[in-house]
């Protein structure tokens, strides 16, 4: 997987990039991540990226020009010619992101975002260049700059071979709509905090039943929306029936 990121700022992305899990991966090559300075494809002695708004108020637009220059650049694309890999635009008026739409990124080989900053990036390039936009969040940031990390953060751990454990991922929170099952290490007894009898007990089958309990019963505590749209089988649905019925005690499942 390649990532081109398009900022007036690589910067921000020093140190995010080469640390831990993301350093591996493009150590190994799994993932690779080239930060392009917009103002490298500005023309004119000042490079100028932004400029006022037509109509007035506040704040600075980013111009098209530099981006579209990039964008066709990087791409290999004639003058007007469409990208045939997603170019993202970040945006707060995107479609949100989620743990479905980084698997879907994930099948592509070469992702394009473009980070705002300021008010935003002059319409045009939403228009006709971006093929997509993805938003992090119901609120506003100074850039895209963070959403891009966001996203190749989430996207890098999905690819094959990222991970140690090939199987985490589809045990994450929302993998199947529903919240993960708590976790815990050693010591066993921490200043009196116990650690649940049942994992200590060698018992898989009793272990993966009571994970797949504390999944539903913190799913419906903290987010009983997911379970709209959560892969549920029918013992999942008796569980969740106990618990609206206040038969399963919550704190006897903690
Ligand atoms: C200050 S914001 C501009 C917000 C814009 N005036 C609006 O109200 O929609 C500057 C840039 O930050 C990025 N940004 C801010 N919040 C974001 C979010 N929640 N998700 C994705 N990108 C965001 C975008 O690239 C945006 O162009």
């Amino acid at each position: 997987m390649h990532f081109d990121i398009l900022t007036l700022f690589p910067g921000m992305f020093k140190g995010v990039f080469e640390e831990s899990i993301i350093k591996r991966a493009r150590e190994t090559g799994l993932v690779s991540i080239t930060i392009h300075n917009i103002r490298d494809y500005a023309t004119g002695k000042h490079k100028i990226t932004d400029d006022y708004p037509y109509g007035g108020g506040g704040g600075m637009v980013m111009k098209p020009e530099p981006i579209f220059r990039a964008v066709e650049s990087i791409l290999g694309l004639k003058e007007g010619e469409k990208p045939n890999v997603p170019v993202i635009l970040l945006t707060p008026q995107g479609r949100l992101f989620s743990q479905e739409v980084a698997w879907e990124l994930a099948q592509h080989k070469r992702i394009v975002l473009i980070c705002g900053h300021y008010e935003g990036v002059d319409e045009r390039v939403r228009i006709h260049l971006a093929n997509d936009e993805i938003s992090i969040g119901d609120y506003v940031l100074t850039g895209g700059e963070i959403p891009a990390m966001v996203i190749v953060d989430a996207v890098t751990r999905l690819i094959p071979g990222v991970l140690g454990d090939p199987t985490a991922v589809f045990e994450d929170s929302f993998t199947d709509g529903l919240l993960e099952y708590p976790h815990y290490t050693r010591p066993a007894d921490f200043r009196g905090y116990k650690v649940p009898e049942v994992l200590l007990s060698g018992n898989h089958a009793a272990i993966a039943q009571w994970r797949r309990e504390q999944s539903l019963l913190r799913t419906w505590q903290r987010r009983p929306d997911l379970l709209k749209k959560a892969r549920l089988t029918e013992a999942d649905r008796e569980f969740l029936q106990r618990l609206a019925e206040g038969k399963d005690s919550m704190e006897s499942r903690t």
